[in-house]
């Protein structure tokens, strides 16, 4: 199918993209979920975030990163020392995708098509944003800016490029990081990454 291309604007900055995302039909996700979520911060960051889709609390509130996964990305962006209001967050999926299990909604991974329908909308923010560096947080995220070879586990943590030359870091999802049975190592591993980021503008 034709993904979000026709919705994106390409006119306009950063509200009017705002104010369009939510009419999105450019794939399904739209007739379960409660809104589309659109990418947050200063439109001059120099710092691009790009995680997954929105989580349950993301739908239900239409912000990124309030829920489980946002409470720790917030707490390893201050040990890496980043304002969090000083960088953009966005998603590679901007509504959210889920299974019922009785009342609760259970978070499912963005197909391959779903990923694809959506990035004309990640593509257009990179545009307005034009950050410096791109933080790639997990495998959606990754195979939505670095394509489908590309693997988290093994480039994590280094400057990697995404096709157009604009810099970037790789790292898992914060939400991996939440679920972590080894959970000191692993978040002192994300924000080891982070930290890189942070380098890498300097
Ligand atoms: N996970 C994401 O990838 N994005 C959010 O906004 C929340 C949880």
């Amino acid at each position: 199918h034709p993904g979000a291309e026709k919705w994106v604007p390409h006119k306009g900055g950063i509200r009017k993209v705002r104010a369009e995302l939510d009419k999105c039909r450019g794939c399904d996700l739209w007739k379960d979920a409660e809104r589309a979520v659109a990418g947050e911060g200063p439109v001059r960051a120099r710092m691009m975030f790009v995680g997954e889709t929105p989580g349950d609390h993301e739908d239900k509130e239409g912000h990124v990163f309030v829920g489980p996964a946002g409470h720790l990305l917030d707490k390893a962006l201050v040990e890496a020392g980043i304002e969090r209001s000083d960088v953009y967050l966005t998603n590679a999926v901007k509504h959210f995708r889920f299974e019922l299990q009785g009342k609760r909604r259970i978070h499912k991974t963005p197909t391959a098509s779903q990923i694809t329908a959506c990035h004309p909308w990640l593509v257009r923010e990179l545009e307005i944003v034009k950050p410096s560096l791109v933080v790639v947080m997990g495998a959606v995220a990754a195979k939505a800016l670095l394509g489908s070879s590309f693997r988290v586990t093994q480039e994590r943590g280094k400057r990697v490029e995404l096709p157009g030359g604009l810099p970037a870091v790789a790292t898992v999802h914060p939400s991996a990081v939440v679920r972590s049975e080894e959970f000191r190592r692993d978040f002192g591993r994300f924000v080891d990454d982070l930290r890189v980021a942070v380098e890498l503008l300097d």
